[in-house]
């Protein structure tokens, strides 16, 4: 490279020394006079440079984030979301953060606190309490960032959207399906905890059916309690409390398979398993090997892949900007009409394995006839 030292009066050309201008001031001039193969290696590294600039522009920043707040992983079917869903994201080309709170709703806030602070773009949360997860959409918000409540609704807040199933048509499913085998009998209803609006919705539905025949004088709600959290003790704990002085039950109505179970264990001691009706929810393989045995009566099925699918398809769209598709319904969260969607579930019963489930590729043959 040529360097020339040119002063205001040309008197100098080193580079060194500073020379005064007419105002009296130091003063640098250089003249730069590149070779040809200057320019060329100069015009080389500064492509080079603006390559790996793009590469590391397009690598990093292009793929959409997306967390997934779960509230735990003990229940089966809960495994299966979490993989769709994660699949789903990264077919789709994006990336998932998934993190479990284990039941714990002040460890989920500080999940959704952690994620946010690794800049999500979209937060998908199965809230632990439905309450009380309205803070996390507050501090979504806050960041910019919308919320997709997914399976359970967040009440009393500006969610943005809702992916779940109608869960007040699963507890009138779950209830039609006994009435028409017992239209008249005792009857206990186990729903889960109350922190899950979903208990409410399944009750609700339950009494839709039930009321009309409670009227008449022809079914009569022997018990009717809410457990604790969604844990086979606790319908155990209800069950026996109740068999342990009264013997009158025809039918049992849970909140789910895993309720269902703790049911099953009550009814085994008292020598009544198999003789009272009883639905479950969630189609566990537990419980479908438990139909096949005749101690469960139905468990509803679930789409769990459509599910995951929707809400993972959602959560992209909402990342470019884009409404998501199908969103057709709208559900009061107490505080707003949440756009969502709700898919339809079915009725598992001893007939109908092969023809929902299995085919369904949701449970193999094997593992429930083996
Ligand atoms: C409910 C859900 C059920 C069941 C339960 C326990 O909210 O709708 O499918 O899994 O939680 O996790």
């Amino acid at each position: 490279m040529k360097r020339i030292a040119k002063t205001s009066t040309g008197a100098s050309n080193s580079l060194d020394a500073p020379q005064r201008n007419v105002n009296g001031a130091h003063r640098f001039f250089y003249v730069f006079a590149p070779s040809k193969p200057m320019l060329l290696s100069a015009f080389k590294h500064v492509s080079l440079v603006c390559l790996i600039l793009l590469f590391v522009l397009s690598s990093c920043n292009t793929k959409p984030k997306i967390g997934f707040l779960m509230d735990s992983l003990e229940i089966e079917r809960w495994n299966k979301d979490k993989a769709l869903f994660e699949q789903k994201v990264n077919e789709l080309g994006g990336i998932p953060y998934v993190e479990v709170a284990e039941s714990d709703p002040a460890k989920q806030l500080e999940q959704a606190k952690k994620l946010l602070d690794e800049d999500i773009d979209v937060l998908v949360v199965v809230p632990v309490d439905s309450e009380k997860a309205g803070e996390i959409v507050k501090l979504a918000h806050k960041h910019y960032v919308p919320v997709i409540s997914y399976d359970r609704l967040i009440k009393d807040c500006n969610l943005d959207y809702y992916v779940s199933t109608d869960n007040i048509h699963i507890g009138e499913l779950q209830a039609d399906y006994l009435t028409k085998i017992s239209p008249k009998g005792n009857y206990v209803l186990i729903s889960g905890p109350t922190s899950d609006y979903n208990a409410y919705l399944l009750h609700l539905g339950w009494m839709n059916v039930l009321q009309p025949l409670i009227d008449k004088g022809d079914v009569n709600v022997v018990l009717d309690e809410f457990s604790e959290f969604w844990l086979p003790d606790e319908a155990y704990r209800i069950l026996s409390q109740y068999l342990k002085d009264k013997n009158e039950v025809d039918a049992i109505i849970c909140g789910n398979d895993v309720l269902a179970s703790g049911a099953i264990a009550a009814l085994k001691e008292h020598q009544k398993e198999g003789t009272v009706l009883l639905a479950g929810q969630d189609a566990d393989l537990q419980a479908v090997r438990n139909i096949v045995a005749g101690n469960q009566t139905i468990t509803i099925y679930k789409p769990i892949e459509m599910l995951a699918y929707a809400a993972a398809n959602a959560a992209i769209k909402i990342s470019d900007g884009e409404a998501p598709s199908n969103m057709h319904l709208t559900v009061n969260n107490g505080k707003r009409l949440v756009p969502a969607i709700l898919l339809e579930a079915s009725v598992v019963n001893s007939q109908n394995i092969k023809m929902t489930v299995i085919q369904e590729g949701y449970i193999g043959e094997q593992e429930i006839f083996n």
